[in-house]
């Protein structure tokens, strides 16, 4: 069979529309990974896929609707819950497991009496469920146990002569394949999570967990929630170790046990690492999703011996790019962090004294940065003297004045930066410094508290990093309160910082903090537990 490759033209869909009615299998691209397509009502369709794939017949596939009606000719009954849930992520990266409708062929859901459904929300998918007029199964349209194909191109490396066409709609969004969360029991439960984070489904519904087989090998006669679970998954040919902890930590084990012939896998910072291959900035969890199944196919055309990767975190936003890598890596797992090292951040009067408080209750030991960097202002002579030289502006009679500096740089940038750049490098030893002494003395779960975690590089030294988020409004007014200053002044300090965007971007888990302190406590104390 010739496979064609064409773009996502109205052409290509119509085609690709033609081709599903009639039978035939057809790869689409998703924000998600490009699937392999068959009609979903059709069980002779759906077996193709199978075939296609090289798939085991017990793991079932994800129907694709691209409208609330097509719900209920592929779900015998829908929850509120899971309502809730469509209205606010779909079209989305996020599969529910309803129960099945009978005319849903069982080969689709091998067996189960529930179906996985998922409203993409890429436009030429939804444009070709449109022109085939009916729901499309889907999988990831890898042959059977190699990474998911994020690019036209991986679809032709895996499915070349197999399937008649491939609709090229570009590089995909995400990444890494949507969340798949059971909504047939009590709690909503993550067997696969992705870009709908288990935070995200949570807040939308008050309860939500992530099964245990998600972070795990099965063990010995454990039954799979989902069938996909048993089995190797997004593998490169060479195996994969899996290094996991601060990024930091992982770069320093991996140096250690590189081998001539190995291939690394890491991220940006660490570019330097043996043959090394980088691919996304650490504090990029979008990013590390985009670019890691691309990443992990780039090594087949070489000779390696094995791929040594440093993981994402593997919580909130990091949690599905670092299960994948895991399930490259078969579980085998490094642990190169002890204990947690939290890093929390936000915009001053975001309420990160109080999450602190919040984690030394809960047995955190806490280092302020910000109490460090003060510090270091008054001991730390070859900083003081390198200050001298930058801003000598900010001395009056040889000492220096914190609130003149502060007042240099407040409006000047690229004072800002300078200053930066000289003290960033001060406040990390003297953190690094006062880690090592904790831990000497036995402390293994420590927070640092630092308003510029991801400008000075300390979220390297973190396991998990956390970003607090209030109104500006609530902020200024706590601000103008804590340091007795006017609100304009407040708010023109606020607005020199970065905006909720940028943290949003950079961290692994956003926290808000709107409601009473009391709510805030109680969610900064779940948070913590799950650690
Ligand atoms: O983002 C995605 O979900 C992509 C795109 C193409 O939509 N699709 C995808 O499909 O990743 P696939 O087949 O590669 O992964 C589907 C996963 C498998 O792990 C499967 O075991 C699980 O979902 N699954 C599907 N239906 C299920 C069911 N009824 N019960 C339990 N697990 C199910
Ligand atoms: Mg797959």
């Amino acid at each position: 069979m010739k496979t064609e490759l064409l773009p996502a033209s109205p052409e290509a869909i119509r085609k690709a529309g033609e081709l599903l009615k009639g039978g035939s299998l057809c790869a689409i691209p998703t924000e998600t990974v490009y699937g392999l397509a068959a009609n979903a009502l059709d069980a002779c369709a759906v077996a193709k896929i199978f075939e296609a794939k090289g798939r085991p017949q017990d793991n079932p596939l994800i129907v694709h609707i691209s409208a609330m009606d097509q719900l209920s000719r592929v779900c015998a009954s829908v929850s509120d819950a899971a309502l809730t849930l469509a209205d606010r992520f779909w079209p989305g990266p996020l599969t529910m497991l309803l129960p099945k409708a009978d005319a849903v062929p069982a080969v689709v859901t091998a067996g189960l009496p529930s179906v996985g459904v998922r409203m993409p929300s890429h436009e030429a998918a939804r444009a070709v469920i449109d022109a085939a007029g009916v729901p499309l199964a889907a999988p990831s349209a890898n042959a059977s146990g190699r990474p998911s194909p994020t690019e036209a191109s991986h679809v032709l490396e895996d499915m070349d002569g197999k399937i008649p066409l491939i609709v090229d709609g570009g590089a995909c969004t995400f990444g890494v394949e949507s969340t798949v969360v059971d909504m047939t029991g009590p709690v909503p439960r993550i067997l696969r999570p992705g870009a709908i984070t288990l935070e995200m489904i949570e807040e939308a519904l008050g309860a939500a967990e992530t099964d245990a087989g998600v972070s795990r090998a099965l063990r010995d006669g454990e039954v799979a929630r989902s069938p996909g679970m048993k089995y190797r998954h997004y593998a490169p040919h060479a195996p994969v170790v899996c290094f996991e902890g601060a990024p930091e930590d992982t770069a320093n084990a991996i140096r250690a046990a590189w081998r001539p012939g190995d291939r690394v896998l890491s991220f940006f910072e660490y570019w330097d690492l043996p043959n090394a291959y980088s691919y996304a900035e650490s504090c990029d969890p979008e990013g590390v999703g985009r670019g890691l199944f691309a990443a992990l196919r780039s090594f087949d055309g070489e000779e390696v011996k094995r791929i040594l990767a440093q993981c994402p975190r593997p919580v909130g936003r990091g949690a599905a790019s670092a299960n994948r890598l895991r399930r490259a890596a078969a579980f085998d797992c490094v642990a190169c962090t002890e204990g947690v090292v939290l890093g929390v951040t936000g915009r001053t009067g975001s309420g990160k004294s109080a999450f602190a408080g919040e984690a030394m209750r809960a047995g955190y030991a806490v280092l302020d940065a910000d109490a460090i960097y003060k510090t270091l202002l008054q001991t730390d002579q070859n900083l003081l003297h390198a200050l001298r030289a930058r801003f000598p502006a900010a001395f009056a009679a040889g000492v220096l004045d914190r609130r003149a500096l502060a007042q240099i740089v407040f409006s000047d940038e690229r004072a800002r930066l300078k200053l930066n750049a000289m003290t960033h490098p001060a406040v990390c030893a003297e953190v690094k410094r006062r880690m090592a002494e904790l831990r000497a003395a036995g402390k293994t779960h420590l927070v640092l508290d630092v308003p510029l975690l991801f400008e000075s590089g300390l979220d390297r030294l973190c396991t998990v990093t956390v970003a607090l988020f209030t109104e500006r409004s609530a902020s200024a007014a706590r601000v103008a309160a804590r340091d007795n200053i006017a609100a304009e002044a407040a708010h023109a300090r606020l607005n020199a910082q970065p905006d909720d965007a940028f943290y949003l971007s950079h961290c692994d888990i956003p926290l808000k903090n709107s409601g009473s302190p009391a709510q805030f406590q109680a969610e900064a104390q779940r948070l913590l537990a799950r650690l």
